[in-house]
């Protein structure tokens, strides 16, 4: 069945803070979605939600996947519903190796059959060429000494050997060189199918040029307060945030 993911009305607190205040949005398996906003309007917080963070309260609204309510599931339910999220600061877990990290994740999502692990192995190879990533990354212990771009492209493997149905990339692409900003869309383009729908978290229209968004929507006083076609970006690139404030939503101006 294509995924389908539906965010209703979703109202997100921290510590009793209101960061979300009505978000609305629904992607298909299929379709990418760029998520834009300035600085602290609420992106991450909206992917930690969907992955059930414990921080972020839900006080209002539904996260629908194939028409499922999760909210108030466990991240790892999630997970076996098909959402992946990669994070924006990914953290190092001491004395794994890559591929043991992968192999843990990959089962985790089907603990009653464990994947052989030559078949694991042989996926994972797979995946390795397709990102570009030298054979010996596997053997690396998992985040110790990697590079910015490292971790970034570590992120991709991820989401390329889980094979996820909706996946959250938050800032997939700061930090990125050229090359890798072209490998990692590379990666999203390959896996991209009407099987998974895809939400870009990015500031910037760079990576857009790569993963060509089917819709731009723009986080901005808690709402998605503009939706546009992959246009709306550009037109971020040559104005800023400003006019939406002024012209879109005059409400949202101080
Ligand atoms: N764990 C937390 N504890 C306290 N406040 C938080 C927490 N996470 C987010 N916030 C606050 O919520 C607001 C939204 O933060 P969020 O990280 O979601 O923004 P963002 O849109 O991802 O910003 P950026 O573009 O800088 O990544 C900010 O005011 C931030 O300080
Ligand atoms: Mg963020």
């Amino acid at each position: 069945m294509r995924p389908s993911l539906e965010i209703r009305d979703l109202h997100v607190s921290i510590d009793d803070k209101e960061i979300l205040s009505g978000v609305n949005l629904t992607i298909q398996g299929g379709e990418v979605h760029a998520i834009m906003g300035p600085n602290g309007t609420g992106k991450s917080t909206l992917a930690s939600t969907m992955m059930g963070h414990p921080r972020y309260q839900v006080t209002q609204g539904e996260i629908l996947i194939d028409g499922e309510n999760i909210v108030g599931m466990k991240p790892d339910e999630r997970a076996r519903r098909g959402l992946f999220l990669a994070m924006q600061y990914p953290q190092e877990l001491s004395g794994v190796t890559t591929g043991n990290f992968l192999r843990t994740a990959v089962n985790s999502l089907h603990p009653e059959h464990p994947m052989p692990v030559l078949q694991f192995h042989k996926l994972l190879t797979e995946k390795m060429k397709l990102l570009d990533i030298e054979p010996n990354f596997a053997q690396r212990y998992l985040n110790e000494g990697f590079s910015g771009g490292e971790k970034k492209r570590n992120e991709i493997l991820q989401m390329a050997v889980l094979a996820p149905r909706l996946a959250v990339l938050d800032e997939i692409d700061s930090g990125l060189d050229i090359d890798a900003v072209k490998i990692v869309a590379n990666g999203v383009n390959t896996l991209l199918g009407e099987n998974m729908g895809v939400m870009i978290i990015t500031h910037y229209e760079r990576i857009l040029r790569y993963v060509r968004p089917h819709f731009v929507h723009i986080l901005l006083g808690g709402k998605v307060a503009v939706s546009g076609g992959p246009e709306l970006a550009d037109e971020l690139e040559a104005r800023g945030y400003d006019w939406i404030k002024t012209e879109a939503d005059p409400a949202l101006a101080e």
